[in-house]
């Protein structure tokens, strides 16, 4: 496959490359600590054109192609996943959501300060009782006049407090199942809407994850997007784009990890020379740098069949397993490469590996990912 990576690709990877750097890097260890991601940097994020990058110009966004959205969320990842998971919803769950599936009011209202990083959004399907088991919706939206009622709660939401808008999903006909299920944007400050309490996390610290609850929440009909009964499906294809993002936030997290492991294992001497030129060592390093590349052919391939309008649900599937798979593989190993000061947050490298493990579990867990590559194989 030809990736024919143009100008404007390498302009995008030098261009985030250079913000991951300068901004993110900068007080990286602090916001790991405190759970804390600094609004400056979204507003920094928004600016630059990052939150909006496939959307399309005359909706204010970048016209970018997915291959160049992978391509700056590697380069964002690689120093910071905390910021490249907020990039990842408001991108390819939220923004490119909206655009394919909402109304031209929608658009105008929502899509538009999204694109530019004014609004932040989230996605919300997961709940108590309904994670892999997506179907299992028991957030309801009850039909009333001119509004949808909606009651229930939604947990693990990234963007949870960020967010200004949210995409959630709803039981409209149980009857139904799936197909009873609707989406819905549904803005903060409603009546009713509360943000419930920031998860103390493993990994991705600084990013802003919450249980959101509905109490008697009236969404207007307007907000419903697509055709009644559509919310599951537009979820599922959402999620198929979205996994390609998550599968290159894996990827950034293991060629950070691997940045930092090459320099190490030049500059660290035992036994009277770099540990680099100790075989052990250098093995490590070409399993680290094979698996890496292997990701990132396997996200670029998602990416790649996306743009060209062909069939990418197996492949983005592919992507996040191998990819957060490595990512998990290579974080462990960079660890192992720094010894002692590899369990020490200065060195950055446990970081990643707290950050790797969360890409196994979100936008559908490793085990999903086979269910979904199956069913693909065997249809
Ligand atoms: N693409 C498009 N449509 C899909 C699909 C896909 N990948 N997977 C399922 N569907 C459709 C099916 O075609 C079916 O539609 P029809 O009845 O109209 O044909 C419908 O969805 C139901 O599918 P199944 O009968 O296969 O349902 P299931 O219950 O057996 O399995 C599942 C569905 C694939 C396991 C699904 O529930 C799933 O993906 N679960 C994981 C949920 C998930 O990924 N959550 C992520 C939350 S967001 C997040 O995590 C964000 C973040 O962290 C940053
Ligand atoms: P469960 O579904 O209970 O799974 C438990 C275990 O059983 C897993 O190992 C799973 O793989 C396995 N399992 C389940 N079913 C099967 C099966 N059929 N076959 C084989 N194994 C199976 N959700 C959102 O909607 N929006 C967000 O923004 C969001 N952000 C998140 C951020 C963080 C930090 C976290 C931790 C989660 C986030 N999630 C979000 C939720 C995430 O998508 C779910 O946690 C995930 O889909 C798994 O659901 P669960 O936690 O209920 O696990």
């Amino acid at each position: 496959m030809d990736f024919n990576l143009g100008e404007e690709h390498l302009a995008v990877r030098e261009a985030a490359a250079d913000f991951a750097r300068n901004e993110l890097l900068p007080g990286i260890i602090e916001r790991d600590n405190a759970q804390h991601f600094d609004a400056a940097l979204i507003s920094k994020m928004g600016e630059l054109g990052f939150l909006g990058m496939m959307v399309s110009p005359e909706y204010g966004g970048g016209g970018m192609d997915t291959l160049a959205y992978v391509i700056a969320m590697e380069e964002i990842a690689r120093i910071d996943a905390s910021a490249a998971v907020m990039m990842s919803v408001n991108n390819s769950l939220v923004c490119w959501g909206l655009e394919k599936y909402g109304s031209e009011w929608q658009k105008q209202k929502y899509l538009v300060p999204l694109a530019s990083g004014k609004m932040i959004g989230a996605f919300c399907l997961s709940e108590p009782e309904a994670g892999s088991d997506a179907t299992s919706q028991q957030t309801t939206a009850v039909e009333a006049g001119d509004c949808y009622i909606l009651n229930g709660t939604k947990n693990w939401i990234t963007n949870g407090n960020t967010s200004s808008i949210c995409l959630v999903m709803a039981q409209t006909d149980p009857d139904k199942k799936h197909k009873g299920i609707n989406a819905f944007l549904v803005e903060k400050g409603l009546e009713g809407f509360v943000v419930g309490k920031k998860e103390d996390k493993m990994g991705i610290r600084a990013s802003d994850t919450h249980t959101l609850m509905f109490s008697d929440v009236k969404v207007p009909k307007e907000n419903r997007i697509g055709e009644d009964g559509s919310g599951f499906r537009f979820a599922m294809s959402t999620l198929n784009g979205g996994r390609i993002g998550i599968a290159a936030q894996a990827l950034g997290i293991a060629a950070g990890a691997l940045d930092l492991s090459l320099k190490y294992a030049r500059e660290r001497k035992t036994f009277g020379k770099p540990i680099s030129e100790h075989q052990a060592i250098q093995f490590k390093l070409s399993e680290m740098a094979t698996k890496t590349e292997a990701a990132r052919l396997l996200v670029y391939k998602a990416a790649k069949l996306k743009d060209e309008g062909k069939d990418y649900v197996m492949a983005a599937a592919m992507a996040k397993l191998y990819a957060s798979d490595a990512a998990m593989w290579v974080t462990t190993e960079a660890v192992q490469i720094h010894g002692g000061y590899g369990y020490v947050k200065e060195y950055h490298v446990e970081r990643f590996m707290r950050d790797a493990k969360i890409t196994q579990i979100y936008e559908g867990t490793s085990e999903i990912q086979k269910l979904v590559i199956a069913r693909e194989l065997l249809k």
